[in-house]
């Protein structure tokens, strides 16, 4: 398979790819195994985890925050709409029990969502990218305003959408910030998500067979709606370039996505992806790295949580 190494082994965002070398040295074969078997269980496992880890990273860093269940949900991060269609929560929990058992509260959550995460696009016969260790669980829970303030909503334009990318403060260049809303080409999105396009006219590079499909599958306003999902692109389960190609088609389902092949800015990064697999596998395997270092604890900050959904002070 493909394995990027995106820089040295010197520090990262005070991460380090050895982190677990001598506390855990069977980390990543534990994770590769239960992501392997879960995806396999679940072949909507991948894409759930990968969008798992952005809303995890947009909201106040990679802590594994969005794990918490201790307030009332509505009130916590997952109260957020910009959070509706998150899923499998509980499989980066289930995993942290197996790692526990091998080597005792060494491993926090946020770093097995990371590690979950690329695991996911790897077995998605996407590029298998090696990520720096390290990260510490938030002590802390937000709530759903914080949620929404960060998240980008389901309504989201491409310029909107890099500037929730730019704000992440990692230093993703445009190329980066581009691979990255390619992870869109995993998983799928709900009826209820994308209403808001039967209502907006000026959103043109719509292909109109296409359009006439969504409103048969998703009518307006029916309750339906939250439960039915279309596929994001035409290999929802593959990690390729095919988003890029639906939205060059007219064929996207987002707005961001439908904006990629057509804003001045974004227009002639798509077309490179597509034809060169290895650039686009490469530019996001850069952006997953640094995605994955936002706002990150290390050192004594936060906690090992023992529990993923709970902090260990409750
Ligand atoms: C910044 C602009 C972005 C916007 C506006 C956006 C919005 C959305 C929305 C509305 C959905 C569908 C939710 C549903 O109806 O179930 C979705 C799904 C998804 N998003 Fe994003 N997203 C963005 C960026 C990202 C990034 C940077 C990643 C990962 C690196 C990501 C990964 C995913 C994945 C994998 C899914 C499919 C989830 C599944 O099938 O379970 N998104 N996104």
């Amino acid at each position: 398979g493909f394995n990027y190494q995106v820089k040295g082994d010197d520090d990262y965002a005070g991460l380090s790819f050895g982190f677990y070398n001598k506390t855990c040295p069977q980390l990543e074969k534990i994770v590769e195994d239960a992501i392997s078997s879960m995806s396999k269980q679940d072949p909507r496992t991948p894409a759930a985890l990968l969008r798992l880890l952005f809303n995890d990273c947009k909201v106040m860093g990679c802590d594994a925050s969005i794990l918490l269940d201790v307030y009332e949900r509505s009130k916590s991060e997952m109260g957020s709409f910009s959070n509706f269609g998150i899923k499998k929560r509980e499989l980066i929990g289930q995993i942290k029990s197996m790692v526990d058992k091998v080597c005792p509260n060494q491993v926090s959550c946020a770093d097995i969502l990371v590690l979950a995460a690329r695991e996911a696009v790897a077995v998605s016969q996407g590029p298998k990218i090696r990520v720096p260790l390290g990260r510490r669980d938030s002590s802390v829970a937000y709530t759903n305003y914080d949620a929404d303030f960060n998240l980008p909503p389901a309504d989201t334009f491409i310029r909107k959408s890099l500037g929730f990318l730019e704000n992440l403060n990692v230093g993703l260049t445009i190329e980066e910030q581009i691979a990255l809303l390619g992870a869109h080409t995993l998983g799928t999105s709900h009826c209820a998500t994308i209403q808001y396009r039967f209502d907006a006219p000026w959103i043109i590079n719509t292909d109109k067979e296409f359009y006439e499909k969504l409103q048969k599958i998703c009518p307006k306003g029916a309750a339906s709606n939250f439960n039915t999902s279309l596929p994001n692109d035409r290999t929802p389960y593959v990690f390729d370039a095919d988003i890029y190609v639906e939205s060059l088609r007219g064929r996207a389902l987002l707005v961001t996505d439908v904006d990629l092949s057509d804003d001045a800015l974004t227009a002639e990064i798509a077309p490179k992806f597509i034809f060169n697999k290895d650039l686009f596998f490469k530019t996001f395997s850069s952006a997953f790295v640094k995605l994955s270092t936002a706002d990150v604890l290390t050192g004594n900050d936060g906690e090992i949580r023992r529990q993923c959904d709970k902090l260990n002070g409750i």
